[in-house]
């Protein structure tokens, strides 16, 4: 097996090389004055099973995606066999249904165009709904980061915290840290008004005063949803909260508006590389490509 690096996740790539004892494939990227991007394998993978990592985080999404597709094109041109292609962070995957007439559903495009490129498998890091594997034109398997994160508190000393999930949706993020950490479990209302992207939260029935919070959730974006929930923790009277995400996208000054409003750590993975990025993604995916899980 080949492991090629794609240029937005060099750094686990190589981990990941160096974990499972494989052949590590460079990748020259250069970027054009009108913003193409040009990608060229430096390595043969004549009947090799290749490997390719590359998120598709922001800023860049697109670039990054349109990278990814470069680069299984060059391996099936170069004689590859079989192509999977890791994508820790699968832009577009939050568009993954009609929420209202009129729009596409981009996380299937992206899935077909990856599709189209000749990618045999994809395996992507706790993808935003897993009730939309099946629908993919692609086999897509989607692992999960929640026992790493958990484990980072585990390790700093907060065996028993609480797991609490922004929304219904993430309840099973918070039952699979539960496993880990063995406290308590609950989350929050949250409604989303779908042409205003505005928030609604609500605490109500919880019972965390005097807690250790740890927040779970597979994505922050603008902050906004953990500044809320942070802020109900507070009125409850918790002790301390802590955040912990998958993808950490982090837009703008969200991290100090999370810490602002009372956020004593954010974590992430390295699925959007950065410097709330504490957690890697290495274990999981060798793992996952030694067959383990
Ligand atoms: C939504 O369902 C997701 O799980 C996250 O809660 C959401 O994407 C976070 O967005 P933001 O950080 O902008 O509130």
């Amino acid at each position: 097996m080949n492991i090629v690096s794609g240029p937005a996740s060099k750094e686990l790539a190589k981990s990941v090389s160096d974990s499972i004892g494989c052949r590590n494939v460079s990748v020259v990227l250069k970027v054009f004055p009108d913003g193409e991007s040009y990608v060229r394998l430096e390595g043969d993978v004549l009947g090799e099973d290749v490997v390719i990592i590359q998120t598709t985080c922001p800023s860049m999404q697109d670039s990054k995606l349109f990278q990814l597709a470069f680069m299984v094109d060059a391996a099936k041109r170069a004689g590859a066999c079989k192509v999977t292609a890791i994508v820790p962070y699968l832009a577009y995957s939050r568009q993954d249904k009609l929420f209202l007439s009129g729009e596409g559903i981009s996380a299937e495009t992206v899935v077909n165009m990856l599709d189209a490129v000749g990618v045999d498998n994809l395996v992507t890091v706790n993808i935003h709904s897993e009730q939309v594997l099946s629908k993919f034109s692609l086999p897509v398997k989607s692992v999960s980061a929640i026992s790493l994160l958990a484990d980072y508190f585990v390790a700093k000393g907060y065996k028993g915290a609480y797991a609490l999930a922004p929304d219904k949706g993430a309840l099973y993020i918070v039952e699979e840290a539960q496993q880990v950490l063995g406290g308590g479990v609950g989350y929050l209302n949250k409604v989303r008004d779908l042409y205003t992207g505005q928030v609604m939260q609500s605490g109500e029935g919880l019972n965390v005063k005097g807690e250790t919070v740890i927040i779970f959730d597979d994505i922050i974006s603008t902050g906004g949803t953990i500044v809320g929930a942070t802020k109900i923790l507070k009125d409850l009277g918790v002790k301390h909260v802590f955040v912990a995400c998958v993808h950490p996208l982090l837009i703008g000054d969200a991290a100090k508006r999370m810490l602002d409003a009372g956020v004593e750590e954010i974590i992430g993975t390295d699925s959007v590389p950065g410097p709330y990025s504490k957690v890697s993604l290495s274990p999981l995916i060798s793992k996952h490509l030694k067959g383990a899980i």
